[in-house]
């Protein structure tokens, strides 16, 4: 997961593969509940492990299920049949809907001393409508803060359940869901009716619910889309076991980079054209835009076919969420794209029809808005305008509102004509359904090698390169390449095969260089998976790494290696010629230097703090012998790149350094 302040894509310009997606957000919970309801143990597999699913978890836990994680199979072992907790209890919701709403119906029938929280803007999601339908038949619940949004505490219930319970449908459907799935608990000896009042939106979050109540043995009667009963008798049954199908939302991102992104196609496994979830359907839209589409049991093709992308107008009533994906994709289309019956979208994660508007008009689109309706205008596009067109997108630094589909739709921004950068700022919030978005995104996205930064950071032995270009790395979430670590490998493999680590063994020696069998693990370094970190962190090895890096054709054999670091979304690279011959178009190179008294004293320290004993007179001695073997050898001397801009840490912290080598990077790196 990347949990940098803010990402910067590349521009990106096709895409192939495949991808694994994540468990449902919508399912999970539901399952979650529902086994929680039953009597006996449920294994769910392939469970989203994701903020809201870790909010219910944690909720059931409280109330005294047995919950076991394994990876993504859980195993819950429900409440039923055991003793309803009667001491007060207050839960955390954070920002999850998918948690809140159905908890608080199933507490509430069931009745207690409870408090239900969350996060600031979930105490701004609206929850009257479902507490209103939930006092009509006798629930005890009363506002902590504002009338109609949470917090909430609730009581003992007198349940009245012998007039039809009345809901408001054109709101949230999640209202509905929460009622059907905790009504059940009072069902035992009648049935029990609710009607929806108004027109019920998000048809399709139903079908999901009645779909899964009928897995736990609650056969829901659906009398058109106004009256649900649920017949006397009823009991959650567990089914044993539950797979759950991957999100058909988080499909929606990659089925657009399919119809977007030039390549071979995009193959997306987990969900299939025959899933239960309504934003399958996004497919139908994005066939419609361009998009062309094959399938099979829980999997999906998508390639790109008409382009640029044709511009549609839509009811998006059925698909609320994975609307916001056509969103995006109508940047890249023929005309304008208008998503109609969106009204949902304002009281979601945040206002997403205001989140929309604004973040596309960033990029430089045009766009307009009403109540419950949004057209986008494309972005012209190289491909088939004129030359004028290209440079109307701008630059732009997406504002993410916490909102994880408004991350995850701009992402697409990156295949922009214009070959632009884009910035996705707080780049975590997509945990809330899909915390490896941007790692599956990089594993099909491609881009030409000129397109992927890197910051180059050289200097001589115990400067605090590797320190320093880490945690650089850290902050941007880009890859690191200590490629002083490669030498040291070369040499301790050298070593072990018998050879010396002279000219005369050169070739030898480049030879097992050219196919090391190197892999870094965080900070250790695994040579044909052996760890040999504290081997190769020696004094002695920085010594034999001195002396392999001289000679001409070890060098040359690890240039592949070496660049093939330069990864998505960017690489921090530290040695001494990562500047002047490996990287040599690199954005930002630092030549990072220090006092050769005060390298000493901080390897002295490092060295103490590992348990080694240490001489800081001799370790000078040895420092400033080896900088000047690697700046007197005639293949890539140590010396600063033409265009290094130079930092002297000698007096500096690691955190100001750190802070110096990114406000250089930002000063380059210019969102608007
Ligand atoms: O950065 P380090 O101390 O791990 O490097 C060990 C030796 O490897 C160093 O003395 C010189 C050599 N080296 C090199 O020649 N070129 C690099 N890019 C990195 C290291």
């Amino acid at each position: 997961m990347f949990s940098t302040a803010f990402l910067d894509l590349p521009p990106l310009q096709g895409a192939s593969g495949t991808v694994t997606l994540p468990g449902s957000k919508s399912i999970s919970n539901r399952v979650l509940l529902l086994s929680a309801l039953c009597q006996g143990t449920t294994v769910v597999h392939d469970l989203l492990d994701s903020d809201d699913t870790r909010v219910m978890l944690a909720a059931l836990r409280q109330l005294g299920c047995g919950v076991d994680v394994a990876g993504t199979t859980v195993t819950i072992t429900g409440l039923g049949g055991r003793a309803w907790p009667t001491e007060a209890i207050e839960f955390f919701m954070g920002n999850a809907g998918t948690a809140m709403r159905p908890l608080t119906a199933a507490l509430a029938v069931q009745g207690g001393d409870f408090k239900l929280k969350g996060v600031t803007r979930m105490h701004e999601r609206p929850i009257g409508d479902l507490v209103d339908a939930l006092r009509e038949l006798g629930c005890a619940i009363d506002y902590l803060g504002n009338e109609g949004y949470p917090p909430l505490h609730i009581g003992q219930p007198k349940l009245q359940l012998d007039k039809p319970i009345p809901v408001r449908g054109d709101v949230s459907s999640q209202f509905l869901t929460a009622l059907l799935m905790a009504l059940p608990l009072a069902a035992q000896d009648r049935a029990i009716t609710i009607e929806v009042v108004g027109e019920l939106i998000s048809k399709p979050y139903i079908e999901i619910t009645l779909n899964l109540l009928s897995r736990y043995g609650i056969a829901v009667e659906r009398q058109g889309w106004e009256r649900f009963v649920i017949p006397a008798g009823s009991r959650y049954q567990s089914p044993g076991t539950i797979h759950v199908e991957a999100d058909a939302s988080s499909a929606s991102y990659f089925i657009a980079l399919g119809a977007i992104a030039k390549g071979d196609g995009i193959r997306i496994l987990g969900v299939g054209a025959d899933s239960i979830q309504g934003d399958i359907r996004f497919m139908d839209a994005a066939v419609q835009m361009g998009a062309k589409i094959t399938s099979g049991p829980n999997w999906l093709e998508i390639k790109r076919g008409a382009w640029p992308l044709k511009g549609i107008t839509l009811d998006c009533n059925h698909i609320p969420d994975a609307a916001m994906t056509l969103a995006v994709m109508a940047l890249f289309a023929d005309g304008p794209t208008t998503l109609r019956n969106i009204a949902s979208w304002r009281v979601k994660e945040t206002d997403r029809i205001a989140a929309m508007a604004a973040e596309s008009r960033k990029l430089g689109a045009t766009v307009e808005e009403g109540q419950d309706w949004i057209t986008i205008h494309p972005l012209p596009h190289r491909h088939f305008a004129n030359a004028l067109a290209k440079g109307q997108w701008q630059r732009a630094s997406i504002h993410t509102y916490d909102d994880h589909r408004v991350a995850m739709c701009f992402s697409l921004a990156a295949f922009n004509a214009d070959q632009l950068p884009v910035r996705i700022e707080d780049p975590k919030c997509v945990a809330k359904t899909f915390p490896d978005y941007f790692e599956a995104l990089f594993s099909v996205a491609h881009t030409a090698a000129p397109n992927i930064p890197v910051i180059c950071i050289d200097g001589p032995t115990a400067s605090g390169k590797g320190t320093l270009a880490s945690r650089v790395a850290a902050q941007l979430g880009y890859h690191y390449l200590d490629s002083g670590a490669l030498y040291r490998v070369t040499a301790h493999a050298a070593l072990q095969a018998g050879l010396t680590l002279e000219a005369a063994d050169e070739a030898k020696i480049a030879d097992l260089a050219r196919s090391l069998p190197v892999s870094f693990e965080g900070e250790q370094v695994l040579l044909s998976n052996v760890d040999v970190t504290d081997a190769i962190r020696s004094e002695q090895g920085g010594m034999n790494a001195s002396k392999v890096s001289v000679l001409p054709a070890v060098r040359t054999s690890l240039v592949d290696l070496q660049h093939s670091f330069q990864r998505l979304p960017g690489l921090l690279a530290d040695g001494r010629d990562m500047g002047t011959v490996i990287f040599p178009n690199a954005p930002l190179k630092v030549f990072l230097t220090a006092s050769a008294a005060k390298r000493a004293e901080r390897r002295h320290k490092q060295l103490i703090l590992k348990g080694f004993s240490a001489n800081i007179d001799s370790l000078r001695a040895d420092l400033e012998a080896r900088d000047a073997r690697d700046m007197s050898r005639s293949a890539a001397p140590l010396m600063p790149a033409q265009d290094a801009l130079q930092l002297d840490n000698s007096s500096l912290t690691i955190e100001a350094s750190v802070e110096q080598v990114m406000v250089w990077w930002q000063s380059r790196q210019v969102f608007g």
